[in-house]
């Protein structure tokens, strides 16, 4: 069984005008002690994901609307407000990507960590304390004893998020739901911290579900990857397959916007052209075909559904939302094998 089995979620927010499907049949897993990544462009519905399965969205902003969070076999959706706050703190813990907003900036860190550790592991004052400057260490801040008096912003960024990392933490939980937890960092420490995530959680055992927009980050993180645009997941792989032949024009993009160490000095980054649809006007056939340089008739029509991908039998959970990779509906394959000589991103 699955730490974590996202089935079907649909979650969507008032908007001027009715409401927006922000997350449309979202289906994933975690295993126990796995790093598996969500990537995506901005507004692609990653924290809306994250935010649905920590029981977050809540009316009148948004709704979930359909699906389970299977959490340990037990569906988040269902479960009453106090079992949901004890699944917060043991079970799963979140840490966003701006720590101000998540840290109060009128308490003491010392005070916040021993708040947590008395709170969800029943420590006494003494313990907790001890706790905390042992967080402190893990998470490699200098000085902990006397860090504990400080307030959130005598730290710089990047040691706020390891505060965070400490506090997700604290209450050893079985997943961490880590959402661009680097993006305001810059690069140098941005991967200090991505290492000390990887590291910690690997020693403890603790599964990550790691939220990125950028997947130069993912390779050196996940295990697997769940790639998103639009509200639905477009395509799932193990990392390094994905980075080996990805499937969906848009995670070529993705890929053709990462810098890459075995291509010329001076090669130029492509982003991907145009801009996702509005939720609230999504295209009628495949999301991404209005900018997919390879899109056909077929694409425009009729949306593609999330299937095996052709040629990968041995990896049924190898998946692509792409009609160029499915048996198009008048029978007979679009035919994607010239698309690999292109550059997948290169304008017509
Ligand atoms: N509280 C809200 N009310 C209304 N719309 C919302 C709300 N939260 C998110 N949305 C909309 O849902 C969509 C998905 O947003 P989400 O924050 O999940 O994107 P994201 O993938 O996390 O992007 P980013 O990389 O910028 O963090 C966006 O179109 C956003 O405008
Ligand atoms: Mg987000």
């Amino acid at each position: 069984m699955a730490l974590l089995d996202v089935r079907d979620l649909r979650t969507e927010f008032r908007a001027a005008r009715g409401s927006v499907t922000a997350v449309d049949g979202v289906s994933f897993s975690v295993d126990a002690g796995e790093m598996v990544a969500l990537v995506g462009e901005s507004g692609c519905g990653k924290s809306a994901t994250a935010q649905s399965i920590m029981g977050l969205v809540v009316p009148p902003a948004g709704r979930v609307t359909g699906g389970q969070v299977l959490f340990q076999g037990q569906d988040l959706l269902t479960m009453k407000p106090r079992e949901l706050r004890a699944v917060r703190g043991k079970g799963i813990a979140m840490i966003f990507q701006d720590p101000m907003t998540s840290l109060n900036p009128v308490l003491t860190i010392g005070k916040q960590l021993t708040e947590s550790l008395r709170l969800h592991l029943g420590l006494g004052n003494r313990a907790a304390r001890a706790r905390a400057v042992e967080l402190l260490e893990t998470v490699r801040i200098p000085a902990p004893e006397t860090r504990l008096g400080s307030y959130p912003h005598q730290f710089s960024g990047g040691m706020r998020q390891r505060v965070m990392i400490a506090m997700a933490l604290s209450c050893e939980p079985r997943l961490i739901l880590a959402d661009e937890i680097t993006t305001a960092l810059d690069v140098t420490i941005q991967a200090q911290i991505l290492e000390l995530l990887r590291d910690l959680a690997g020693e403890t055992g603790t599964a990550v579900l790691f939220i990125t927009h950028d997947l130069g980050v993912v390779a050196g993180m996940a295990e697997r990857v769940n790639v998103m645009y639009a509200g639905q997941i477009v395509e799932r792989a193990d990392t390094v397959d994905l980075f080996h032949r990805p499937q969906m024009p848009y995670t070529w993009g993705l890929l053709g916007s990462v810098p890459r160490l075995d291509q010329a000095r001076g090669g130029r980054l492509r982003p991907i052209a145009g801009q996702p649809p509005e939720l609230s006007d999504m295209p009628p056939g495949c999301r991404f075909s209005p900018r997919c340089v390879h899109a056909q008739d077929v694409c425009r029509r009729s949306p593609p559904t999330l299937t095996p991908v052709r040629g990968a039998d041995d990896d049924p959970s190898r998946l692509t939302r792409c009609w160029g990779m499915q048996a198009v509906p008048e029978g007979g394959w679009l035919s994607l094998d010239d698309r690999y000589a292109d550059q997948p991103t290169e304008e017509k």
